[in-house]
């Protein structure tokens, strides 16, 4: 069935139970860590992703706030927050009361309507800046889900066949989602069948430190001619630039949707250049396009705005979220122009676990906290002494080439050489490897593997990030011992 080179790159990308046990052999926990992670590694599939974005990753047994604590009772300061999940940091007592209390009183009852459902509904339709004002909901369990109901509501609504999304987005791997997910090494587990959404295409994303497009000319910024080469290929796909071919300029497409992430998360947390929502709105206007954010990680306060997209005063067609908004429960919810969720009929979507009681209880306490006066200036307020200590350390620091932040949603890009921007992946996982035996976790990742997301929780007190630093601190001189100037 496979060619021979197909079988020799599986081959690569297999772990063996030689690599499992090294690995566990060779990692910086205790005892007790050790044999769990046989115990895991012996019943759980080996293709599990804290084994790709870690050597090995720490068993955590409990949580408090900022802090996880492993089996041998080693602490690390929480710079994934379950990735992203647990923005009012672990076990928050004020969810843990909610929580309990919903428990006692109605846990789940299907994908049919409840209080707490109704109540959460009402909120999301109100905060969320939807074109026109009027929103409705559909929730769904999964952030794939959220992204599967968006796409299947828009192509119904527009009777339009394609999406178009940003090389480089994340939106989920299932096989409704994986071909909106613009990571080819993902797709590589999904044989013999493909990834079944043909009707999907992909723009550059304006990535101004890595534009795709090269360096601006002189006097121009790289954000703005980022996001100018963009617009211009737009105008090509969608045919609307003057042609000496053509009579008329074309104002049709069945394009249904723009489906982008307003930051590129698992990519690396890269800021786009300013503008790029408002250049999207802009043609989704033109052309009838709906414009939808996949806000699943990037809202709920994480950029230091309520949803990133506020950054750019742009109002969407529909806004995805996921991940915080069950403070630890799975729950999605799609938010979108009334009249979209109005075109179609009873019983056109449907899951058991969609809009679970509990976790519907969970979400409205989280929307009670980060839209109380204050939470979202704190925010902004302890992203500021992050970022400000990490400029500190970019001083020192070569290898630091570039600092992404807005609020708590902070990306770090590393280089070998601060004018070329090669990018430097194998001082990246030195890195990482340093600070998880110095007792701190982050995600790695970058279209080079050579970024790092700081994904605090939003409650991540002022001592910790100073200590996060320091971390930090400690592990770029290593790195730059190992590896030398370059
Ligand atoms: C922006 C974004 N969209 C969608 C998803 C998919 O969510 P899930 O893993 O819950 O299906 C993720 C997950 O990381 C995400 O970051």
């Amino acid at each position: 069935m496979f060619d021979g080179r197909l079988e020799e790159q599986r081959k690569r990308l297999r772990l063996t139970p030689e690599e499992v046990d090294r690995r566990i052999a060779e990692s910086p926990f205790g005892e007790r860590g050790k044999e769990w992670a046989r115990r895991w590694l012996a019943v759980e599939s080996y293709g599990q992703v804290g084994l790709a974005l870690f050597k090995l990753p720490p068993i955590v047994e409990r949580a408090e706030n900022d802090i996880l604590i492993d089996v041998d009772g080693k602490e690390y300061i929480d710079l994934l927050a379950g990735f992203s999940v647990s923005a009012l940091g672990q076990c928050n007592p004020e969810l843990a009361e909610t929580i309990g209390a919903q428990a006692r009183k109605l846990v789940h009852y299907f994908d049919l309507p409840h209080p707490e459902r109704i109540e959460l509904a009402e909120r999301l339709a109100e905060i969320t800046p939807i074109k026109g004002g009027k929103a409705r909901v559909v929730f769904g369990v999964t952030g794939a889900d959220a992204v599967e109901l968006a796409v299947r509501a828009a192509r119904y609504y527009t009777g339009r066949p394609f999406i178009l999304t940003a090389f480089g987005d994340y939106h989920g791997v299932t096989y409704g989602t994986m071909s909106l997910t613009g990571k080819g090494g993902m797709w590589a587990y999904f044989y013999p069948i493909p990834p079944q959404d043909t009707a999907v295409g992909y723009f550059p994303f304006p990535y101004p430190y890595q534009c795709p497009f090269g360096r601006p000319p002189a006097g121009k910024s790289e954000e703005e001619w980022c996001l100018e080469r963009l617009e211009e290929y737009l105008e090509y796909f969608f045919g609307s630039k003057e042609s000496p071919y053509r009579e008329v300029k074309n104002d049709i497409t069945n394009v249904a949707a723009f489906v982008v992430e307003p930051f590129q998360s698992s990519a690396g947390y890269i800021i786009p250049s300013p503008g790029y929502l408002k250049l999207l709105r802009r043609i989704a206007d033109k052309y009838g396009i709906l414009l939808i954010v996949d806000e699943i990680q990037t809202g709920l306060g994480r950029t230091g705005r309520l949803w990133a997209t506020e950054w750019e005063g742009v109002e969407v067609d529909m806004l995805l979220t996921s991940k915080a908004l069950g403070g630890g429960l799975p729950l999605s919810a799609v938010v979108a122009r009334a009249e979209i969720l109005e075109s179609w009929g009873p019983g056109a979507h449907v899951s058991t676990q969609a809009g679970n009681v509990l976790a519907c209880a969970a979400a409205n306490r989280v929307l009670e906290v980060v839209t109380r006066e204050d939470f979202l200036a704190e925010v902004r307020r302890k992203g500021e002494r992050f970022y400000r200590g990490l400029v500190e350390l970019q001083s020192r620091h070569p290898l630091l080439g570039h600092i992404n932040a807005r609020g708590l949603y902070i990306g770090l890009e590393l280089v070998r050489d601060r004018e070329t921007r090669e990018p430097a992946p194998e001082e990246a996982a030195f890195i990482l490897d340093e600070c998880v035996k110095a007792g701190m976790v982050f995600e790695k990742g970058g279209y080079f593997h050579n970024r790092f997301q700081l994904i605090p929780p939003l409650t991540i007190r002022e001592s910790t990030i100073d200590r996060a630093l320091e971390i930090f601190d400690e592990a770029f001189t290593a790195a730059e011992k190992r590896f030398g100037p370059r």
